[in-house]
C-alpha cells in the first residue's frame, strides 16, 4: 500500500487530497494541518522552512511515508528545494500556480492570478511568470490577498466579510478583461464559488489540485504501484481546525487527530 504524506497550512491542502483520492486507490493518505502556524503566507521564508523540515521528519518517522506532497503553493516556494536535498530517496512533489493552463484557456490573454503574499514575493514564483508570459502575448494580473486564508480557516466561506474583501481583489481584474484566474493557493478553491459570483461567472478558474494527484499517480505507478481497493484518509491538526469545511469538501466527516510536531 502506497503511504503518502500531505500538508498545508490548514484545511487548503484537502482540496489536493479529495482529487488524489479521486484517482489513488491502495494507499493511506496521512494529512497534516499545521493550523498552529497558519498562515503561512504571512510568515518568513525561513519560518516556512522550519515548518515545512518538521512536519516532513515527523510524517517520515511516524508513517514511513513514500511520498510526500507539499499541498501549499506558500510551502512549496519556501521549502522544495531544501527538502529534496535533505531527503534525496523521498518523492516530493510541490504545488505552483497553474499559470500554463491559464495561458491555454485564455482568449483575452488577461490572466489572474491570486496568491499568497509569501508565494508572490518567492523567487520560484517570479521567474515562472516571467518565463512564461514572456512566450505569449499575455498580461498578468497578481494580487496578494492578506488576509483570505484567515477567513477560509474560521469557516467564512461566503459571508459578506469575505465576499468585500474578494471584491477588490477581483472587480479590477473583471474591469481589465481578465477571463482565467489562477487560484495560487490551495485555500482559495473553497472560495472559488464566490469568485465566480463576483466575476457574474465569466471566468475559467484554475486550481492544480487534479494535475497533482495525476502526476502523483503516474509516478507511483512507473515504481511498480496496484491502483486497486481504497484510499484511506487521516487528518491530524497542529492546531484548532474548523471540522465543518472538512465535511464540506468531503461530503462525509472525517475524524481530526490533534498533534504536537517536534520543535514546531
Ligand atoms: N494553502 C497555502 C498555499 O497554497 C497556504 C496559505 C497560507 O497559509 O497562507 O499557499
Amino acid at each position: 500500500m502506497l503511504k503518502i504524506g500531505v500538508f498545508d497550512s490548514g484545511l487548503g491542502g484537502l482540496t489536493v487530497v479529495k482529487a488524489l483520492s479521486e484517482v489513488i486507490q491502495n494507499a493511506q493518505i496521512f494529512y497534516v494541518a499545521d493550523t498552529k502556524h497558519a498562515p503561512y503566507g504571512e510568515k518568513t521564508p525561513k519560518q516556512i522552512l522550519q515548518y515545512s523540515l518538521n512536519i516532513t521528519q515527523y510524517l517520515l518517522d511516524t508513517y514511513q511515508i513514500d511520498i510526500l506532497i507539499i499541498a501549499c503553493n506558500t510551502a512549496t516556494s519556501a521549502a522544495i528545494k531544501t527538502l529534496r536535498e535533505r531527503y534525496p530517496s523521498l518523492i516530493i512533489i510541490g504545488t505552483e500556480p497553474g499559470i500554463k493552463p491559464a495561458m491555454e484557456h485564455t482568449v483575452t490573454g488577461k490572466i489572474g492570478i491570486l496568491a499568497t503574499p509569501a508565494t508572490l514575493r518567492g523567487d520560484k514564483y517570479q521567474s515562472l511568470a516571467n518565463v512564461l508570459a514572456s512566450q505569449k502575448d499575455i498580461l498578468l494580473f497578481e494580487q496578494a490577498c492578506p488576509g483570505l486564508v484567515e477567513q477560509i480557516e474560521k469557516g467564512e466561506i461566503s459571508t459578506e466579510e469575505t465576499k468585500t474583501l474578494l471584491e477588490q481583489w477581483v472587480l479590477p481584474m473583471k474591469e481589465n478583461n481578465v477571463d482565467t484566474i489562477v487560484l495560487g493557493c490551495t485555500h482559495y478553491p473553497l472560495v472559488g464559488e464566490t469568485i465566480s459570483k463576483i466575476m457574474l461567472c465569466d471566468v475559467k478558474l484554475i486550481d492544480t489540485g487534479a494535475a497533482i494527484a495525476r502526476r502523483v499517480l503516474d509516478l507511483a505507478l512507473q515504481r511498480g504501484h496496484v491502483n486497486q481497493g481504497t484510499c484511506g484518509i487521516s487528518v491530524e491538526s497542529t492546531g484548532d481546525i474548523y471540522k465543518e469545511i472538512i465535511s464540506t469538501i468531503f461530503e462525509e466527516e472525517l475524524e481530526v487527530n490533534y498533534i504536537k510536531i517536534a520543535n514546531s
